[in-house]
């Protein structure tokens, strides 16, 4: 028994290696599991303080991680993407702004920032009812936003000495 299960678990493994198929996990998760990758991949260098932001510790707030799949399926212990999402109105109505969005650079372009953006978006939209979602997007970030139907609905503007823009999404 022992053996086969071990046939398996090799077999498994050494398939996903071999088609480089990086596979993801998304879950909701407190701020602690997030905080470094925040804080190394946004705030590089500063003072940690400079990574907790405004409403992290509110009920309705909401912390996001996409951990690698391991071979049974399950999460490994790695987290590679993380998200927040604050309830912050929009033009006077309910919302939610993204804040804190970043994957480990060696990670980047694989897929998990889509995976993560999206599956929080409806996790949100289904929990709370609220439709409604915006952000101050790097203006280097502008692209993944877009490709995920966000719009830009402001001039850029400089914070924290860098270019950004306002985003939208209504998801449905
Ligand atoms: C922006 C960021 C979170 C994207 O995460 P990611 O895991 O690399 O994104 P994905 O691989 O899921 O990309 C999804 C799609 O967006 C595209 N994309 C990703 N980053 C992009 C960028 N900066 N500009 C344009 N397109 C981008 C991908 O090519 C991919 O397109 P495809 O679906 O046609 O293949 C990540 O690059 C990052 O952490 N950057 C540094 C921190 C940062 O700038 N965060 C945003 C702050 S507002």
């Amino acid at each position: 028994m022992y053996i086969l299960f071990l046939v398996w678990y090799c077999n498994k493994k050494f398939t996903m290696v071999e088609n480089n198929i990086l596979q993801f996990i998304v879950r909701k998760v407190d701020l602690k599991t997030i905080f470094n990758l925040r804080h190394e991949t946004l705030r590089q260098g500063l003072p940690e303080h400079e990574a907790i932001f405004e409403g992290d510790n509110e009920k309705s707030t909401y912390h996001f991680a996409a951990y690698l799949r391991d071979v049974e399926g399950g999460p490994s212990g790695n987290v590679v993407c993380c998200s927040t999402f604050v309830q912050n109105k929009w033009e006077e109505r309910q919302a939610y702004q993204l804040r804190g969005m970043a994957t480990y650079i060696q990670y980047q372009g694989q897929g998990v920032g889509k995976k993560l953006l999206v599956t929080a978006e409806a996790m949100i939209r289904h929990e709370t009812n609220i439709h409604e979602f915006w952000c101050n997007a790097r203006q280097s970030a502008i692209g993944f936003y877009e490709k995920l139907g966000w719009s830009i609905e402001s001039d850029i503007f400089l914070l924290r000495d860098e270019p950004h823009v306002k985003m939208y999404k209504l998801v449905q």
